[in-house]
């Protein structure tokens, strides 16, 4: 009988198994793209100071609930709560900065030195329309400085190390959006005033807003239909509403921005779609070839949430970068990754004898720091070598039996066809000098 294919049986059975609607794999090919990118936060964090901290998947739905706002997408659509069998409510994490300062309060890291500066790679949630670069799980690379003071210094450090992330991988066309949203002394009145605007228009905004109106006027401004789009073309300007501690803490961080060099443009219309922000918010998009993905990094203080969480007022500020994002704009922009399988050799054997040989060979080869591939388990050299000539290995060091008798490995340019034999003992070292001549880096590791 002819087995069926994967096809026709998941026809009869009347189902095809992929994955849930916004979610996808990363597939091996793509492999390269997130190591390089975690690599690239991992060596961002160790060089500012930032500690790894990692937090459940699953938190309290309340802890959203009280800091992104009841009135935000995040809490009112997109969150995947449920009951746990014990009855606690409980949501797949749809962001990071919530449960970074649950746990700063939960392990009194108030009381260690400050600020603390943490940082995270982690997956998060939210039940969104997948569209280009909008996924229901998503991987967010986080900064968080926690405590100490609120010196806009803490600001621009935080924008200045996404601006290097992106920096670092390459990708052109940034522009770093900024804005103010006050404190509880000013945001008062700049909310009355969009109040007022808004009213007068109150027949042109979305079933949303209307209910947004009285609650929570600034998430008008966050709001994708076109109708309240076209209303935000005359609405206050909140930087002319800022208190003077405010308007002067936001100067000070474009002077600081302005010392570093970096471009920025004044979006007064920035508000982010979460409630827990005050003064500082950004983002940084590209424009043209990927900017279908919008934001990459964004964030900015967030000095109240500490509070909503039941503690003391704590200074904050963060932001955090969609890492599917990058990935995307990577490839729409052509940046090319380091090809890992041109600094390996090719380690092949001919006959039983010779293979448990390579096998150790391999294992020297590795101890050393250079990498090697193999197809051992093939028994023919030619078929092995084909498996070489596939992974674009500039070397090949064949083992046969007369190899075994004269303590020694042929060491084959790939390239050229041309090959000696060397003894054993030199082979660590002859196959660094090779992979130098070639310009071949050893170590994984593309620093920038
Ligand atoms: P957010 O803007 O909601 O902020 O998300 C941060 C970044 O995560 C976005 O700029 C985007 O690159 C990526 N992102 C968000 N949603 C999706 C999605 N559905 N699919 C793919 N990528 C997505 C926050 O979450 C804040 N916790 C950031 C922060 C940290 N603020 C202060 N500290």
């Amino acid at each position: 009988m002819i087995p069926k294919t994967r096809k026709e049986k998941s026809k009869e059975s009347g189902k095809t198994f992929q994955t849930p609607k916004g979610m996808h794999d990363v597939l091996p090919g793509d492999q390269p793209y997130w190591d390089r990118i975690e690599r690239v936060v991992r060596d961002l964090a160790e060089f500012y100071n930032f500690a790894r901290i990692r937090t459940p998947i699953l938190e309290f739905a309340e802890l959203f609930q009280r800091t992104a706002g009841e009135e935000t997408d995040i809490v009112r659509k997109e969150m995947y709560v449920f009951k746990t069998k014990g009855g606690d409510v409980v949501t797949l994490r749809p962001e990071g900065t919530a449960a970074v300062a649950r746990a700063y309060l939960e392990h009194s890291l108030g009381r260690m030195s400050q600020p603390q500066r943490l940082f995270y790679i982690e997956p998060m949630f939210r039940y969104e329309n997948p569209q280009a670069g909008r996924y229901r799980q998503h991987s967010q690379a986080g900064f968080e400085v926690l405590g100490g003071s609120n010196d806009p210094i803490y600001d621009a450090q935080i924008i200045t190390m996404f601006q290097r992330l992106l920096e670092t991988l390459r990708i052109k066309n940034t522009n770093l959006k900024i804005n103010s949203i006050g404190c509880r002394v000013c945001r008062p009145l700049y909310r009355r005033q969009l109040q007022t605007y808004y009213k007068t228009h109150e027949k042109d905004l979305c079933s949303d807003c209307v209910g947004r109106l009285k609650q929570n006027p600034l998430r008008l401004l966050d709001c994708k239909e076109d109708s309240c789009g076209r209303l935000k073309e005359r609405v206050p300007n909140v930087l002319d509403k800022l208190c003077s501690t405010c308007s002067e803490h936001f100067k000070t961080v474009l002077e600081y921005l302005d010392e570093l060099q970096l471009p920025y443009t004044l979006d007064n219309q920035l508000v982010r779609g979460l409630d827990y922000y005050n003064r500082t918010v950004f983002e940084i998009s590209v424009e043209g070839k990927g900017s279908e993905v919008g934001a990459l990094p964004g964030g900015g203080r967030y000095d109240y949430l500490m509070e909503l969480l039941g503690g003391h007022l704590t200074p904050a500020v963060g932001g955090a970068c969609g890492v599917d994002r990058l990935v995307a704009v990577m490839k729409a922009q052509e940046i090319k990754i380091g090809e890992r399988l041109s600094q390996r050799v090719f380690v092949a054997h001919a006959g039983e004898l010779a293979k448990k040989k390579c096998l150790k060979l391999v294992e020297e080869l590795r101890k050393a720091n250079i990498g090697a591939s193999e197809a051992l388990a093939r028994e023919s050299l030619k078929a092995q070598l084909k498996a070489a000539d596939r992974d674009g290995a500039p070397i090949a060091l064949i083992l046969g039996q007369k190899e075994i008798y004269e303590d020694g490995v042929i060491i084959r340019d790939l390239r050229s066809g041309l090959q000696e034999t060397v003894p054993l003992h030199r082979i660590i070292d002859e196959v660094r000098k090779r992979l130098r001549d070639k310009n071949v880096v050893e170590v994984t590791p593309i620093h920038d």
